[in-house]
């Protein structure tokens, strides 16, 4: 099952880790995770190569797997490529989708990350399709219309918040491994135009998506950006890679001191 708690903590380790360094962070994750309230899920996103390893080290906890890609296509002649069926048989639940930095080093197109989103909710992941706009969208007050046509056109149709649903994660490029958060203000006013436009698409008010919030969180701004009516989790890059900061983001979102 995938999580149903109120907030979604995600850590995507992007292409960092060996088998030595893992096993020492799920470690401490785990001991950490224990003491957290039911309302807060944390899901880790390691490399391919680690995914066995750390899908055995978390079996049984309260901590879910999640990937950073997938294929479209169920199998074939893809080289390098990984599809969606067989992370779901490595004990997976999620998959980030659309990351920038996938749209920037692998020219990937909406309609590719739509594609991989259907592949995804077919074999019973939950997909993370990440959408936000550049700095340069943001200064021309194109952040709002670049967002909707994202949406419009890497949300599948079929992509409520129940079973079968995902989770959009916004991450304005400018803010990823910059040290520069979104204002609270921004990603209140961001996340509820987001919303609106999920509405729009799907044709729906009920049983949306969640939306996450990344970029340069840290556990010193996350109790505040979880605190946002519209931010049901945050998605995090740098700050995953230290147990003490992934566990600090999430103890601001039980609204506990770390
Ligand atoms: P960051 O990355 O937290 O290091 O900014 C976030 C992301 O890319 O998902």
């Amino acid at each position: 099952m995938t999580h149903t708690a109120s907030s979604l903590i995600v850590g995507n380790w992007k292409m960092n880790g060996t088998s030595a360094s893992a096993a020492t962070l799920i470690g401490e994750i785990l001991d950490g995770a224990a003491a957290l309230p039911p309302s807060v899920a944390l899901v880790i996103c390691p490399p391919f190569t680690l995914l066995d390893r750390a899908g055995r080290m978390i079996e049984g906890s309260v901590v879910r797997l999640g990937a950073q890609d997938c294929r479209a296509e169920p199998k074939g002649a893809y080289t390098g490529d990984v599809a969606a069926p067989m992370l779901a048989d490595l004990g997976v639940h999620y998959v980030i989708l659309g990351h920038s930095e996938r749209r920037r080093d692998h020219f990937e197109t909406d309609a590719q990350i739509r594609a991989k989103a259907e592949a995804a909710l077919a074999c019973g992941l939950t997909p993370i399709i990440c959408i936000g706009e550049t700095a340069e969208e943001r200064d021309a007050g194109d952040a709002f219309r670049r967002l909707s046509a994202q949406i419009a056109g890497a949300v599948p149709a079929e992509f409520g918040a129940d079973a079968a649903g995902g989770v959009i994660a916004y991450e304005p490029v400018w803010a990823i491994g910059t040290g520069r958060t979104a204002s609270r203000e921004d990603i209140e006013s961001t996340t509820a135009h987001i919303r609106q436009a999920l509405a729009a698409h799907l044709g729906t008010d009920d049983n949306l998506p969640r939306i996450l919030y990344g970029g340069s969180v840290t556990a010193r701004d996350a109790a505040s950006i979880l605190s946002i009516g519209t931010v049901n989790g945050v998605l995090v890059g740098g700050a995953s890679l230290s147990a003490d900061s992934f566990l600090g983001i999430a103890a601001g979102a039980a609204g506990s001191p770390s």
